[in-house]
């Protein structure tokens, strides 16, 4: 094949794959949508929050801390929002979960985008054998999950709308010191690409976007892999943006930043050296692994 021709192919390559990843992202097309957003007090999720606002959404705010929420309403509204209401909820008790779509549903009429993204506090360090804090965090950063978007179907269905599932790293490469946080993101993965199958099979109109993320500059991640890592965080702003556009184009998964969507594409690849080179580049001292009771 001649140069020339063989420039022409890379060319129209290239062109190819800019216009399947083009962003297609449009703000204006969220305003007045109803979102509810999980985990909105701090963090992505409270960026994820302002972006909507930004939008001019119509938003239901969920956490632990009212006060906090607050705050995040009052600026919400500044950044444009047509609507804010806050619902103070532990994802770790059922009956909560019912309360805040009962509100979600009372307040908004119906509901849009259904964003999954708030985590239990789990510390980055090996698994000291607590089977209860394991399946604690299965309720908090699963079933919730699942509970949720089970209540949420319905209303979905009829508005043709989505789901947005926060998950990460860990949740498709196991990785040192989240043994359990990996395990309910990687039961997430599962849970909701079979769901995914199942609702194109029915027919029914609802896209779920899970959205797998690298490090994040969030204070709760940093506080928690000082001196254990040493790799770039993102901007929560910028993360939380590719969140909300990633949800409005209704794509399947979302990798940020740049470097999550090649690892987990060569995730198989080289299983030893990947493994000789993860346990290398987490830092570890022996007195951290205390015995299992
Ligand atoms: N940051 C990262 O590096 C990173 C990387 C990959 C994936 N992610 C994913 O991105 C999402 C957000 O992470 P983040 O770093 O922004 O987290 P974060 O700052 O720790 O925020 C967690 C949110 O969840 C809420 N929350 C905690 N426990 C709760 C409970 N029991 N019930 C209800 N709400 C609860 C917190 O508010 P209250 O305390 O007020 O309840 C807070 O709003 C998570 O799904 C995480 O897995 C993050």
């Amino acid at each position: 094949m001649g140069l020339k021709i063989k420039g022409t192919c890379l060319v129209a390559f290239v062109a190819v794959l800019g216009y399947l990843y083009r962003d297609t992202f449009d703000p204006e097309s969220l305003a007045n949508v109803r979102v509810l957003v999980t985990g909105a007090s701090t963090g992505i999720g409270e960026e994820i929050a302002y972006h909507y606002a930004r939008a001019g959404a119509q938003i239901v705010l969920t956490a632990r801390r009212e006060n906090i929420l607050i705050k995040v309403r009052s600026k919400c509204l500044e950044l444009g929002a047509k609507s804010v209401s806050l619902v103070v909820a532990d994802m770790g008790v059922p009956e909560d979960r019912e309360k805040v779509m009962e509100k979600t549903i009372t307040d908004l009429g119906g509901l849009d985008y259904l964003v999954l993204n708030h985590i239990g506090y789990t510390p980055f360090q090996m698994w000291d054998g607590d089977v209860n804090h394991t399946r604690w965090l299965m309720e908090v950063n699963f079933l919730s999950y699942i509970h949720l978007a089970a209540k949420a179907l319905p209303y979905l269905t009829k508005s043709h709308g989505s789901v947005i599932v926060l998950s990460s790293l860990a949740g498709k490469i196991a990785t040192p010191y989240t043994t359990s946080y990996g395990a309910t993101k990687f039961a997430l993965d599962g849970f909701f690409g079979s769901l995914r199958h199942e609702l194109a099979m029915k027919r029914i109109p609802v896209s779920i976007t899970l959205c797998i993320l690298g490090l994040i500059n969030t204070q709760s991640a940093m506080e928690k892999v000082k001196d254990k890592i040493a790799m770039p965080a993102y901007p929560a702003h910028d993360a939380a943006l590719a969140v909300v556009s990633a949800g409005t184009s209704r794509i399947e998964e979302m990798y940020y930043p740049w470097y999550v969507r090649p690892l987990c594409f060569i995730r198989d690849w080289f299983p030893q050296s990947r493994a000789w080179f993860m346990q290398k580049s987490y830092q570890y001292k022996a007195e951290e692994t205390s015995t299992p009771s």
